[in-house]
């Protein structure tokens, strides 16, 4: 299938070194080292190349992005060509005057990852001393630089106790947003699942508090609020449906309709410093697998909402029902809805008695 009309956004992993650990990270189990990494002139073609494809915002993300020492440049090349940039980091290592920096060469946007609302709990999540402290800095360095900020706390059973006191901190440190983001279960988070998984009862608290906050902070906080797909009832249109309206590229180049397609063995990806981001969009075998409906089986082929929803999460069907053209089982018309279910009991129980985490670092898996 032909590609729906231009992307909206892209996600540009820049790099997949990060001083944190968390053990849900979104970058895959093995995990590229620096000397794989994209040259400042790559970003900036593929930029240009966006820009002329008609992308609106690049989310610039690792990793830890601000340790490109080149940030400035490639925030420099989206800004000089109108595309809204938005940065998305770790908070810690950065200098003051790097956000002053980032702001100058056309920053638009910080996006705050927020491990705990306590240091204990940011410490334990990050494997880091100190982190804490330091991302609140960050915070408040941002906001006195007039940039609009963006708290992301990845909820899970170690933090979905403290999802008051988030939204309290996204207050205190006058963000401008807030999501609440449910861990969702692939790369490390899959490794960690046993670790990670929150109770049933802890989780319809959680919804009650968001729901109550939102209605309470309306034109003050706005709290996005990622379900636990293991709870739900329908999934979510996973990167807003394969090959959409966005998409991502790896450190070394690789571009993939999302986080995790690199776990579905049979597809292979094209790089950017082979094609264009214009061929790709448009021809790209893997954006073509899973893009639209033609490829759904049932219940999603004949169901009303596959155009709301396009079926899931591929990377979740292939990991829970053993193939990426399933029924996201997030699903309650899945017939492995249930299955999914009795996992998510499973792993919160061994939890209780669950080794450590296996926390993120290259050459770990
Ligand atoms: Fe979405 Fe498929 Fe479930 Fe329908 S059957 S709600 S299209 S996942
Ligand atoms: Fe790959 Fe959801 S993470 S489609």
């Amino acid at each position: 299938m032909s590609a729906p009309g231009p992307p909206i956004g892209m996600l540009a992993e820049l790099t997949h070194r990060c001083p944190l650990q968390c053990p849900y990270c979104s970058n895959p189990a093995k995990l590229l080292k620096a000397n794989t990494e994209l040259e400042t002139a790559d970003w900036t073609r593929v930029f240009s190349e966006a820009a002329d494809l008609g992308i609106l915002q690049v989310h610039l993300s690792g990793g830890e992005p601000t340790l490109r020492g080149d940030l400035e440049e490639i925030v420099s090349a989206l800004s000089s060509r109108g595309v809204y940039s938005n940065l998305i980091t770790a908070g810690v290592n950065i200098k003051p005057e790097r956000i002053g920096g980032l702001k100058d060469a056309g920053l638009d946007h910080v996006q705050l990852s927020v491990q705990g609302a306590t240091s204990e709990v940011t410490e334990k999540i990050g494997n880091m001393k100190g982190a804490h402290e330091q991302k609140l800095a960050t915070a408040r360095v941002v906001r006195a630089a007039k940039l609009p900020l963006t708290l992301n706390a990845p909820i899970h059973r170690h933090n979905i106790h403290q999802v008051e006191d988030f939204i309290e901190l996204a207050l205190e440190l006058d963000a401008d947003r807030l999501e609440i983001a449910n861990v969702q279960y692939y790369g490390w988070a899959l490794i960690n699942r046993t670790q990670l998984m929150p109770a049933w009862d802890d989780v319809m608290r959680q919804v009650d508090i968001v729901e109550e906050a939102r209605e309470r902070l309306r034109g003050v906080l706005l709290i996005d609020f990622v379900t636990p797909d293991y709870y739900a009832e329908f999934p979510k249109p996973c990167m807003g449906g394969w090959a959409q309206d966005a998409f991502m590229v790896t450190p070394d180049g690789s571009a993939m309709p999302c986080h995790a397609a690199h776990t579905i063995p049979h597809l292979t990806f094209d790089n950017v410093k082979d094609k264009s981001l214009a061929d790709i969009w448009d021809s790209s075998p893997a954006f073509d697998a899973y893009r639209g409906t033609d490829w759904m089986q049932e219940p999603c082929r004949s169901c009303e909402r596959r155009e709301a929803d396009f079926g899931g999460c591929r990377c979740q069907a292939l990991a829970i029902a053993g193939d990426a053209a399933a029924t996201d089982p997030a699903c309650s018309l899945s017939p492995l809805h249930a299955t999914m279910l009795k996992i998510a009991g499973q792993t919160q129980a061994a939890g209780e008695t669950a080794d450590d985490f296996t926390y993120r670092r290259i050459g770990t898996q």
